[in-house]
C-alpha cells in the first residue's frame, strides 16, 4: 500500500504539470486562461493559431500520463500502473501548481490509455480522430472517445481496465459540462477557429 500511495503521488505530480500554460508562455502566447475557452489544453493553445505550440502541448500532456503509467509499471506492476494513470489524470484536472484549477484531461487520458493498453489507446485515438474529421469539434470528439472506451476495453477482454475507463469517462464528461451545454446549443467552436 505504501508503494501504491507513492505511485499515486508521483502520478498526481506528473499530471499536475500544466504543459499548455508553460508552452504558451514560452512561445509568448500569453496566459491561456485568458484565451478562447480558458482551458489549459492543446485545443485551446491551437486557438492562438500556433500549431507547433498546440502539438507540443498535446505531446507533453499525453506524455506525462504515459510516463506515469510506464514508471509505475516498471517499479511495481500493472495495478500500480493503473493507479498512476488515474492520478495523472486527476493531476491534470486538479493540479497542485494551478491551485487545483486545471484542464479537462483528454490528452492525459489518451496518453494513459496508450500506455495501459496500446490497442485500447489506439481505439480511443481513432474514435477521437474520426469524430474530429466528421464534426471538427474537439470536445465532442473527446466525449465520443471517452464514452466508447469502456465498451472497447470490455471487448478487448480487459476486465480491470473497463472499470478504470468507465470512471475516467464519467470524469471527462463532468469536466466538459460547459462544452456539452455549448454543443447542445450549437455554439461550440470548430477546431482551430481563432479567437
Ligand atoms: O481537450 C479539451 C477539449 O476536449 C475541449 O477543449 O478548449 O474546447 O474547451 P476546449
Amino acid at each position: 500500500p505504501v508503494a501504491l500511495i507513492l505511485v499515486a503521488v508521483l502520478g498526481y505530480l506528473l499530471g499536475s504539470i500544466p504543459f499548455g500554460i508553460v508552452i504558451a508562455r514560452l512561445f509568448g502566447l500569453g496566459d491561456l486562461r485568458q484565451i478562447g475557452s480558458g482551458n489549459i489544453g492543446a485545443t485551446n493553445v491551437l486557438r492562438t493559431g500556433n500549431k507547433l505550440a498546440a502539438f507540443l502541448t498535446l505531446i507533453g500532456d499525453a506524455g506525462k500520463g504515459g510516463a506515469a503509467v510506464l514508471i509505475a509499471r516498471f517499479l511495481i506492476g500493472e495495478d500500480a500502473a493503473q493507479v498512476a494513470g488515474f492520478f495523472a489524470f486527476l493531476g491534470h484536472c486538479f493540479p497542485v501548481f494551478l491551485r487545483f484549477k486545471g484542464g479537462k484531461g483528454v490528452a492525459t487520458w489518451l496518453g494513459t490509455m496508450l500506455a495501459l493498453s496500446f490497442p485500447l489507446g489506439l481505439a480511443a485515438c481513432g474514435a477521437w480522430l474520426v469524430t474530429a474529421v466528421i464534426f471538427r469539434i474537439s470536445s465532442l470528439s473527446a466525449l465520443v472517445a471517452a464514452a466508447l472506451s469502456p465498451m472497447v476495453a470490455l471487448l478487448l477482454g480487459k476486465g480491470s481496465l473497463t472499470f478504470l475507463a468507465a470512471a475516467l469517462a464519467v470524469l471527462i464528461f463532468y469536466r466538459h459540462k460547459a462544452n456539452i451545454t455549448r454543443i447542445l446549443k450549437g455554439e461550440e467552436p470548430k477546431i482551430g477557429k481563432k479567437e
